[in-house]
């Protein structure tokens, strides 16, 4: 049954096709033609975890059902390793129920070790037990947990009670032996959520802001008996996301991600305030309908477009990047 629905996610994230904005065409970043750096020299390298990332990205949760999951995630893995990034798990809700697919989820671990970074995903309703058992199955570094209200309130079948889930964060969080995350679907974490969940001493937020996927329009598309078509543009946009949750504090991970595509949405995602990026739907896309070679290109272009707008800002490092100035306009600064 869960199963069946992720795999429903999949095929119907391929289908969805509402148009919408993370805002992060909304920021100005000013060209240097006076740049005087050696392109070969950019170092985008940045600690993550206790580990060094040759570039800030992680490969955001995805899950697929069990027959494509096993797949994906070997791709996503190999993907991860080729380029030394993060891998962050989809949910692996089915695999603690199911013990026949654990090994769509462990199949990672045949391709990245100790040296890589692991992270893995479960829902913020999930107990301490549950987050223990699948940080030991995928031999984390981490684990993320997901706030998915609008998604789940679409779905047919998902979650209608959300009371406590404050306290429940708390409680992984002092007990848990790894770091924990809080991230978004796709709909963003706003100033105030960012606030209540440094108070509880959550120390990784990753912002999963509007613009990408839309998993409202997903689960819609799932249903026949009420419609929500109206309300896909519920959510906050990944460039509001950032720069609100950043203007809290600054001693905290914040991942910047929602509809990430080109190296120069990553550069913009880190001069606005994120110490690291991700991004889930255009590598899948690229993925599935080309292979694992389209998205090694798309990644690797992806990487050579980061550099570039470093060399056209003037910029050697990412400490440096995340100094460069920054103007917003159009919407992006009527709604900050
Ligand atoms: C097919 C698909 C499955 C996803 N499954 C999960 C999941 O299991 N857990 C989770 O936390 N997020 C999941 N996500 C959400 C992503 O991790 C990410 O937060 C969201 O898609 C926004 O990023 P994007 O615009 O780059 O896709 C999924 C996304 C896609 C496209």
């Amino acid at each position: 049954m869960e199963n069946e629905r992720k795999k429903e996610h999949l095929e119907n994230f391929l289908k969805s096709n509402f148009k919408s904005s993370n805002l992060l065409e909304n920021v100005y970043i000013e060209h240097f033609a006076l740049t005087d750096l050696n392109f070969d020299e950019i170092d985008t390298s940045v600690d993550f975890l206790g580990k060094k990332l040759s570039f800030p990205l992680l490969i955001n949760a995805i899950t697929g059902g069990a027959e494509s999951s096993y797949d994906i995630n070997e791709d996503l893995a190999r993907l991860c390793k080729h380029f030394n990034i993060a891998f962050e798990s989809g949910s692996q809700k089915v695999a603690l129920q199911d013990e026949e697919l654990v090994e769509s989820f462990t199949v990672i671990n045949d391709i990245l070790d100790n040296k890589d970074v692991i992270i893995s995903n479960l829902s913020a309703l999930s107990s301490l037990e549950d987050a223990k058992r699948a940080v030991e199955m995928l031999k984390s570094d981490a684990i993320s947990l997901h706030l998915n209200p609008a998604q789940e309130i679409v779905q047919f079948e998902g979650d209608r009670n959300f009371s406590g889930i404050l306290k429940n964060i708390e409680n992984i969080v002092k007990n848990l032996d790894v770091p924990v995350i809080i991230k978004e679907t796709g709909c963003g974490i706003s100033k105030k959520t960012c606030e209540k969940l440094l108070n509880i001493g959550v120390k990784y937020i990753d912002i999963s802001g509007f613009g990408g996927t839309n998993f409202i329009e997903i689960e819609n598309l799932r249903r026949t008996d009420l419609d929500f078509t109206n309300i896909y543009g519920w959510g906050i946009p990944t460039a509001k996301c950032i720069i609100d949750c950043r203007k809290v504090s600054n001693d905290f991970t914040l991942i910047g991600s929602g509809g990430l595509k080109t190296g120069e949405d990553v550069a913009k995602a880190i001069i606005l305030g994120s110490d690291m990026t991700a991004i889930a739907g255009e590598v899948l896309r690229f993925l599935i309908h080309g292979g694992y070679k389209v998205a090694e290109d798309y990644l690797k272009s992806l990487i050579y477009q980061t550099k570039m707008t470093m060399l056209l800002l003037g910029v050697k490092n990412i400490k440096e990047l995340k100094k460069v100035k920054y103007k917003t306009f159009g919407k992006l600064k009527d709604i900050l």
